[in-house]
């Protein structure tokens, strides 16, 4: 790997300058508006892809956002690694927060990055992670030192759930033919502290709806005298924790699956300082389910959280009305093994049976997504966290997340392969915030990394 290694200490200008070229365009997927911004995304990939030498690339139309393939199969005795990583990104929302425009990138210092990082949205998830794989192979590829087949496979719609990217695994099964899969679109525990993500939670995303009286009404004429179904929905969404902030859903945690006191103690490894976790968001406590540590909560135990709650006015000054509707977003991490479906089912029981006389509930389900985790016996972890050691000159420590890749889980059931979750972001990379950013550090330490992982892997496979 030396000639590739070398081609990308020569090559650093140039990387970091065609990242901010994929950075200036908004791919933001859930927003139509954006649609043909996408799309100019995907093509943008295409035209690296040919440009870098990869063969059969090709810009696939899907009923929604275009996924993005790539191959280069240089030896079919070799094994394959099939990257996967997603060009879309969160909207940008609220914009005003931002101290740079979300699509003009621009490198600044940060406390934690005093060489600079590029700010910009998407620049952290996933365009500047999944970027990494596109460099790290054209550094291989330039040096003739790639040493396993490579397939591409970049989707538009992760950020809104992969719908169409689930049917078009089921649909091509053979085309995806791999050994493993790897994707940098997690993070690591500190710049200092390598770490690969060995877990994901599923989630499970509710809307709903309480409807009181027919109309809008007069507060001083009908207050005190009907539901008001802002007061009623908060009480109802008050009543789904109890007081040791357990989820009072019946059977919510049937199947969830507890670690035993040996793999507790395991996690309770991982370096983590409760006080800079509470100086970094400026809050005076954490908050949570009684019996588990911070990191515990955040990834191994399931949660509940209202993403978003409005109704009845909020315009300025006061106007005296009590609404005929309040409505609520909910989103349900899930550990494994919850199963997505049976959650929202038993979620939608619950809250209907919840709802006092003088309302009505209805509750919509949102794209849900199964849990994920991954061993560190096998073959594919171990070349991972060699690669990893000879980067950073430390082992790596596995660590379970706590967000979600939903089309991680189809890997497994539909393909049949396990995931390498190989992250270089930071927590404090501020992903779908105001400012997200990617230190430049973790983008060329990615870039270094990434054709460890294959001399490692083709070693270990042979
Ligand atoms: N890359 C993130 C997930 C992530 C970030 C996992 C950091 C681990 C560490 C991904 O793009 C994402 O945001 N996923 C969504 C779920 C999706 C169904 C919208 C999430 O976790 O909210
Ligand atoms: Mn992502
Ligand atoms: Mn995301």
């Amino acid at each position: 790997m030396e000639n590739a290694l070398n081609f990308i200490q020569e090559n650093k200008d140039k990387f970091l300058n065609e990242l901010i070229e994929l950075l200036k365009i908004p791919s933001v997927s859930a927003d139509p508006a954006y649609a043909n911004d996408v799309k100019k995304t995907a093509e943008f990939l295409e035209a690296e892809f040919n440009r870098i030498g990869l063969d059969a690339v090709e810009v696939i139309p899907t009923k929604g956002h275009p996924i993005v393939y790539a191959e280069k199969i240089i030896d079919t005795n070799l094994p394959t690694v099939l990257v996967y990583g997603h060009y879309d990104v969160q909207p940008a929302d609220p914009i005003e927060l931002w101290t740079s425009p979300p699509y003009e990138p621009v490198i600044k210092k940060t406390d934690i990055h005093p060489e600079g990082a590029i700010f910009a949205r998407g620049a952290c998830d996933d365009k500047g992670q999944m970027y990494m794989h596109v460099k790290a192979v054209e550094a291989m590829l330039s040096t003739n030192e790639l040493p396993c087949n490579v397939k591409f496979m970049i989707e538009g719609e992760e950020e809104v759930g992969s719908e169409n990217l689930e049917t078009f695994i089921k649909a091509n099964v053979e085309k995806l033919k791999a050994d493993v899969i790897l994707v940098s679109d997690t993070g690591m525990i500190a710049k200092d502290v390598p770490s690969i993500t060995t877990g994901l939670r599923g989630l499970s995303y509710v809307e709903v709806e309480v409807t009181g009286p027919n109309r809008d009404l007069h507060s001083g004429l009908y207050g005190g005298a009907v539901a008001n179904p802002i007061n009623i929905l908060n009480k109802m969404i008050a009543a789904l924790h109890d007081d040791n902030n357990h989820i009072a859903i019946p059977n919510f945690y049937d199947d969830v699956v507890e670690l035993s006191a040996d793999e507790r103690a395991e996690m309770a490894k991982a370096p983590f300082s409760e006080s800079d976790y509470k100086k970094a968001l400026e809050i005076n406590s954490t908050y949570g389910e009684a019996g588990y540590s911070t990191p515990e909560r955040a990834s191994i135990r399931p949660t509940l959280d209202v993403n978003g709650i409005w109704g009845g006015y909020i315009g300025e000054g006061a106007k005296t009305v009590i609404p005929s509707k309040a409505f609520a977003k909910i989103s349900m991490r899930l550990v494994p093994n919850q199963d997505p479906d049976k959650i929202t089912n038993l979620f939608k029981t619950h809250f209907e049976a919840m709802a006092p006389e003088g309302v009505s509930v209805k509750v919509t389900p949102h794209h849900g997504g199964e849990p994920s985790v991954t061993q560190i016996d096998s073959l594919e972890y171990k070349a991972a966290s060699l690669a990893v050691e000879e980067s950073f000159g430390k082992k790596p420590v596995p660590v379970r997340s706590g967000g979600s890749i939903p089309i991680v889980a189809m890997f497994e059931k539909v393909l049949g392969l396990k995931t390498i979750l190989l992250g270089f972001g930071l927590d404090s990379d501020a992903i779908h915030s105001p400012n997200e950013h990617f230190g430049l550090f973790n983008y060329y330490k990615g870039i270094e990394t990434i054709p460890l992982f294959y001399k490692h892997y083709a070693q270990i496979k042979k």
